[in-house]
Order: structure tokens, then C-alpha cells, then sequence
């Protein structure tokens, strides 16, 4: 069978005639997987990662490889040597992350989960990053706040923010107050298979999305814009923020 109810994947179904077929979760995941094979590298500490979150039974909700690549690249085009990420899971994205720290750069992970950040903890030792990544549990508004309080050594050059999606127009404000003038923040997760555009949903995760849409427009201190995307992980989106006024 030729078409994308073939869950193989075989060649054949990328011979001409698929084209006009419709695109869908099959082929989006298929091309996700072509683009893996060809531009990412086995990587036994992230395969581990994901191993152990499973084994942990921690729900399959990392970042796919292709975007923990771009995590990647966008920490590298930034400079950053500061990162902070909200919502650390098994610390799949953080991994990704915490590799395009320089020597003496540093990551910190907001994990409200005890269990969640174990598992992080291990595979980012595992990893060999231990002495980079610092995961910080409680709710990330409390250590938002703390962060802010201890002033932390100065503003974050990059922001990945992913955590609960009711929770980020206030993760944006306690972002702003850890930021400087060209700091990147990077929100997961902002299209929600395209619901994002219905004001009648009734999932609050969606209306959270909103919420932290709205103020992102509204916030004259940033400029932003958020690319659709499709693959692994279905249809979502990620917001790309920059920070382009002092703080
Ligand atoms: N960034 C991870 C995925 C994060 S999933 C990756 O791509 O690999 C979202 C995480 O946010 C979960 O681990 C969840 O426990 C955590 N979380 C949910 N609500 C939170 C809160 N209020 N404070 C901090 N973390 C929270
Ligand atoms: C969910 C959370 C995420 O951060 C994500 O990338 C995908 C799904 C969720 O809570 O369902
Ligand atoms: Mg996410």
C-alpha cells in the first residue's frame, strides 16, 4: 500500500503521486525522520534521556530531536551563557541547551515535579553536563521570584519557556525582570494544533496560550513573531521573542 495510512514508510511512499495526497501526522513524522537521519548525529546521552524518562514513566513530551536542535543552534547565535529554561520534564530540551554553553556557562531548569527533576538530574549527569545545570523545584513563579530576589548574578541571555501553559503570560513577566536588551526568549507549544486561533476554546491550556499571546502583543519591550510547526510532536508552534528595550 502506497500513501500515508503505510506506517513503513518505505520509499515508495515518497513516489510522485503522494504529493497530492493530503499531509498529515504520517508524513509530517516521516519528513521529521528523514531530516533526523540526515542532519542529526546518534546521540547516546539524549537516546538515554529519553530511555529513562520513559522508564520513569514520565509522559512522552520532550522536544522532538529536530527542535532540540534548534534550541541548540538559536543558544549558539545567541552567545548565550546564561540560559534559564521553564519546565525541565526528564531534561531532554535542557541537555540541548545546556551543550551550547561555553566553559563557565551555566543553565537553570524550573522543575515543579520531584520526580521530574530526579530523572532530569540523573540523565543530565549522565550527560555530562552536571556541572553546568543547576534544576531548581517548586512552582516557577516561587523560584521565578527567588531568581529575581537573589539577582542571580545578572540577566539570562536566553529564556526557554515550556512549562505549564495556564502558567506563561506570568512566566513572561517574571522572564522581562530577569532579561536584558537582546535576550531571546523562546516559547514551546504556542499554536496547540491551531486551536490557538479559536477564541471559543474551551481548554484552558489553549486559553493560557491566548493569555500570553495577548500580552506579548501588547508588550512594547519585546518584538516577537511565532513560526507554525509540524513534525514528530504534530502541529504546534514556537514563539520567538527578543527583548529589544532596557530593562
Ligand atoms: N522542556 C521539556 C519539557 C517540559 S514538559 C523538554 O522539552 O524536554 C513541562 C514540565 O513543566 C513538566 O515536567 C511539568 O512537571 C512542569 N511543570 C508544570 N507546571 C509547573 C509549574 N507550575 N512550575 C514548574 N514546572 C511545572
Ligand atoms: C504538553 C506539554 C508540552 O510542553 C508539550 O511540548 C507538548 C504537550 C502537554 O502538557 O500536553
Ligand atoms: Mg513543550
Amino acid at each position: 500500500m502506497i500513501g500515508p495510512q503505510n506506517a513503513e514508510f518505505s520509499d515508495q511512499v515518497f513516489t510522485e503521486g503522494l504529493l497530492n495526497l493530503p499531509m498529515g501526522q504520517e508524513q509530517w513524522a516521516a519528513v521529521d525522520n528523514y531530516i533526523t537521519d540526515l542532519f542529526l548525529e546518534a546521540d547516546p546521552a539524549l537516546e538515554a534521556a529519553l530511555g529513562a524518562s520513559s522508564a520513569a514513566g514520565l509522559p512522552a513530551i520532550s522536544v522532538s530531536p529536530t527542535q532540540g536542535k534548534l534550541l541548540h543552534l538559536l543558544a549558539q547565535v545567541q552567545g548565550a551563557s546564561k540560559i534559564l529554561e521553564i519546565g525541565t520534564l526528564g531534561g531532554y530540551s535542557t541537555i540541548w541547551l545546556a551543550r551550547a554553553l561555553p566553559a563557565g556557562g551555566h543553565l537553570i531548569s524550573l522543575e515543579l515535579d520531584p520526580k521530574h527533576a530526579e530523572v532530569a538530574r540523573a540523565n543530565v549527569a549522565r550527560a555530562g553536563l552536571a556541572d553546568k545545570v543547576e534544576i531548581r523545584l517548586g512552582r516557577a513563579v516561587d523560584s521565578l521570584k527567588q531568581l529575581v530576589a537573589e539577582g542571580h548574578g545578572g540577566p539570562f541571555d536566553l529564556i526557554f519557556i515550556d512549562a505549564d501553559k495556564p502558567g506563561y503570560a506570568d512566566y513572561l513577566q517574571w522572564s522581562l525582570k530577569l532579561a536584558r536588551r537582546g535576550t531571546l526568549i523562546i516559547a514551546d507549544n504556542v499554536v496547540r494544533k491551531g486551536e490557538v486561533a479559536n477564541p471559543a476554546s474551551s481548554d484552558a491550556n489553549v486559553q493560557g496560550i491566548r493569555r500570553f499571546n495577548e500580552r506579548l502583543a501588547a508588550e512594547k519591550r519585546v518584538s516577537t513573531t511565532v513560526l507554525q510547526t509540524v513534525g514528530s510532536k504534530g502541529y504546534d508552534g514556537i514563539a520567538l521573542i527578543l527583548v529589544i528595550a532596557d530593562q
